[in-house]
């Protein structure tokens, strides 16, 4: 597929569309048809090439991540060398750094090369959770099946067992709709560090960093601990009247963006409720509902994409300090296709901070202090 960028100044950009009032669109397609009709190999097209992709596109999407889908053997290594305590998200972040020093063109950056580079990091970052998983429970990993699609895989190298076809659609819609998401914390740092023109690794490890945050990507994980912290519903007033009391946040409500709920949270519910009732964690559904109901009526907060996705990685059989990580392999569609934009815009980010400091200052010598 050949793509098509007229220039977009610094803070521009033609990957997605996020407003307040609840709308979002990828390339001018609305989340909501993407969430009903689309896949994520369609979705990473769509992304990276600026169109829906015809059926020979998206096959040849389907064969690309099919083909890119084993790590490098001294990445494996690596990962086996790490610390069974090794966080998940500094796993994930420690791989794709140490990918660049296997990849013999690293400096390559012409467009195609970092098209298909970024296709490789998104194959390849499934893997590297899934491998990392294994690997910390003293376990051989899985090796991807390439006739699978990307979701279906995905599971199978976490489990080691077919997935049922309900199972990988309600990946596949998560790994749709957390795709991208305009220029959020991690997107933003990305770009940052592609436009100092440093390459394709070092910007998606800046990338994964940062939506280890705690009120960014990190929140899935907060979100499924309280839960199971919570436990019963009848716990669910007293855990959020004493987190106000104390000032702190639940995880999973509030935006900086939207003033109203989040579009891709009806979706999320849905399936959460679909998935949560299928394998018996029923109960972990009435939660959320109930903290949803508590934390809505008291302050007006509503959910946002991290709260309903949480359990449903969990209902998969994500381990609960894996959850970031598969947020982290849908957003690096929207995160190589950022990069690859800003590469394309070739202008340095450099804002011009805000100082507030003290101007005009004495130099005291050492001896005078
Ligand atoms: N729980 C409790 N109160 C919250 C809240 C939450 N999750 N999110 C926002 N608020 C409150 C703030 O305390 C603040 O109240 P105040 O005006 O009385 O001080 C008000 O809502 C505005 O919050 P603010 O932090 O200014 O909003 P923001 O736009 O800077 O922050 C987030 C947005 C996402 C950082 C914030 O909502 C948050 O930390 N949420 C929890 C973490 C999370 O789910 N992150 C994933 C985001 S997609």
């Amino acid at each position: 597929m050949k793509r098509k960028l007229e220039e977009p100044s610094e803070t521009e950009t033609r990957i997605s569309f996020v407003d307040s009032g609840g709308h979002l669109s990828y390339r001018g397609v609305s989340i909501h048809d993407m969430a009903k009709h689309s896949t994520y190999e369609e979705t990473i097209c769509l992304l990276l090439y600026g169109k829906l992709p015809t059926r020979t596109q998206l096959l040849e999407m389907r064969n690309k991540l099919s083909a890119h889908r084993r790590l490098p053997a001294g990445v494996v290594a690596l990962i086996g060398s790490l610390p069974h305590f090794a966080v998940p998200m500094d796993v994930l972040r420690t791989a794709i750094s140490a990918m660049a020093m296997f990849d013999p063109n690293e400096k390559d950056n012409r467009i195609e090369t970092l098209l298909e580079r970024g296709i490789g990091q998104i194959a390849q970052a499934t893997t590297t959770v899934t491998t990392h998983n294994h690997l910390r429970n003293s376990r051989l990993p899985i090796e991807p099946d390439p006739e699978m699609g990307h979701a279906e895989n995905f599971l199978y190298m976490l489990r080691g067992r077919e997935p049922e076809a309900w199972e990988t659609k309600a990946l596949d819609v998560c790994l749709v709709l957390h795709a991208d998401h305009g220029l959020n914390a991690s997107t933003f740092a990305a770009r940052v560090t592609a436009s100092a023109r440093a390459d394709m690794y070092a910007a998606l490890t800046t990338a994964v960093g940062t939506l280890k945050g705690t009120i960014h990507g990190g929140a899935n994980q907060k979100v499924m601990e309280m839960l199971l912290q919570i436990k019963e519903e009848r716990m669910v007033d007293r855990y959020i009247d004493e987190a106000f009391r104390e000032g702190r946040k639940i995880p999973g409500f509030g935006h900086r963006i939207y003033k109203v709920e989040d579009p891709r949270v009806a979706y999320l519910r849905s399936v959460s409720k679909d998935a949560c009732d299928r394998t018996g964690h029923a109960y972990l559904f009435d939660l959320s509902r109930k903290v949803e109901d508590t934390v809505c009526s008291e302050k007006g907060l509503f959910p946002n994409m991290d709260f309903y996705s949480a359990t449903i990685y969990y209902a998969l059989g994500f381990p609960v300090d894996t959850l970031t990580t598969v947020f982290a392999c849908s957003r690096m569609a929207g995160w190589v296709a950022h990069i690859i934009e800003q590469f394309e815009l070739d202008s340095l980010i450099r804002p011009m901070g805000d100082y507030v400091g003290l101007l005009n200052q004495p130099y005291v010598a050492l001896e005078d202090r």
